[in-house]
């Protein structure tokens, strides 16, 4: 373990994703990259799968290991974790498992929520006829505070990004999650913008359940997600799709095995796993995992936002919009730079900002634009060149573009 006080060679580890030399990579937040050990570990299942047919124990392997990591990164059981395919199905999972009560209402923010946190409500809405109280944010900041006064005795749920996907501020995840034990409602958080980069513990910010996909901070592929759910709440579950995977046939039982009529949903959220899983995207993402855990969440965290930091406070010097101002708490791992909402979701109606981001991309800097700005966001195998090289990069453009 190198973690604690000891000093984490990050060149080293940087030297470990391709991709981070061979472009400028500040979008984690879409993406983020792909370890030359990931690739092994992906060829030696495709290899045995092509030749042999593959081996099935091997790949059952690939999956636990990953939930057992995922469990220990974010201070959780493995048995409080299931398998998804992505934030989606977490969510909904979720969502549908509630035994919603006539009257009951739901407490979320619209406007920083993904879509995908957006139509999963709606659709209960529909439904169940579950109450949205639909909480308006003023400055990209999530409205914690209003959000709290807005719980009662008849919320059952509340959602938050613990990280939103634009402008990529933090949540005060733990202000809501004590209000929402106290009133015993279910505090659903979407993590998928801050796990594998900033510093997750379920138990600390009395998350009750959380859905991540791996492609993004946890540096692994589409097609695979974890939902974690606090043995509390899922014993209280009732899951909308059952398949054996979330049967209790007791250890050991082969996957094609059929119980009597006296079946029993699995103990915790495994009764959210399904059939079969992706098991190339389970070997993918051990080998970032089991980094993440070697050096210790908290140093990731502390590496990824003293260059966020760097990054922010460089642009404000150059002169340029970064939402939030100066760096402060609620930086993340995400700079974004330009005027939210100037946009849809994945373009920008400001001039500069488009003239900003075509020149960097140019220039061979990968970053996204969201809801209207530019979205710089980073990972361990980020570093300071990086960041240097993209303030070298905006400034030439701004003394070179008349915006
Ligand atoms: C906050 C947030 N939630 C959800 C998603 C995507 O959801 P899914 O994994 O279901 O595609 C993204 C980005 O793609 C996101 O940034």
């Amino acid at each position: 373990m190198m973690n604690g006080t000891a000093i984490v060679d990050f060149e080293a580890i940087r030297k470990r994703f391709p991709g981070a030399v061979e472009s400028t990579y500040m979008n984690t937040a879409a993406r983020g990259l792909l370890m030359r050990d990931s690739r092994a570990a992906i060829d030696t299942m495709l290899d045995a799968r092509m030749h042999e047919g593959g081996d099935k124990p091997a790949m059952f392997d690939a999956v636990e290991g990953a939930r057992s990591d995922f469990a220990r990164l974010i201070n959780a059981g493995a048995e409080e974790v299931a398998i998804t395919k992505n934030v989606s199905e977490g969510l909904n999972a979720i969502i549908a498992a509630i035994e919603w009560r006539p009257g009951d209402n739901a407490v979320l923010c619209l406007d920083l929520e993904h879509p995908n946190n957006v139509y999963p409500w709606r659709h209960a809405a529909r439904r169940f006829g579950v109450e949205l109280r639909v909480i308006s944010a003023g400055d990209g900041v999530m409205p914690v505070d209003q959000m709290i006064s807005a719980i009662d005795g008849n919320t059952r749920a509340v959602t938050l990004s613990s990280v939103t996907f634009a402008p990529g501020f933090r949540s005060d995840m733990a202000a809501v999650g004590r209000v929402c034990r106290e009133h015993d409602a279910l505090f659903l958080v979407d993590g998928v913008q801050s796990v594998g980069v900033l510093k997750t513990d379920v138990a600390a910010e009395y998350i009750d359940a959380m859905a991540v996909s791996t492609q993004k901070g946890l540096l692994g592929l589409y097609g695979m997600g974890f939902l974690y759910c606090r043995n509390d709440w899922a014993n209280r579950l009732t899951p909308a799709y059952l398949a054996r995977f979330g049967v209790d046939f007791g250890e050991g039982a082969h996957e094609a095995a059929l119980g009597g009529d006296d079946w029993k949903l699995m103990p915790g959220a495994r009764r959210f796993d399904l059939g079969n899983y992706n098991f190339m995207a389970a070997a993918a993402v051990r080998p970032p995992l089991t980094l993440m855990l070697d050096i210790g969440p908290d140093q990731v965290e502390a590496r990824v936002v003293s260059l966020a930091h760097r990054l922010a406070g460089g642009f404000l010097n150059i002169g340029l919009p970064v939402c939030g101002g100066e760096p402060g708490p609620h930086l993340a791992g995400l700079v974004a730079v330009g005027e939210i909402g100037t946009g849809q979701h994945d373009g920008t109606d400001d001039p500069a900002m488009q003239s900003l981001y075509d020149y960097l991309a140019e220039h061979n800097v990968q970053l996204t634009i969201r809801r209207g700005i530019l979205r710089f966001s980073l990972h361990m195998f980020n570093n300071e060149e990086d960041i240097d090289r993209v303030l070298e990069l905006a400034g030439q453009w701004r003394r070179t573009h008349n915006f």
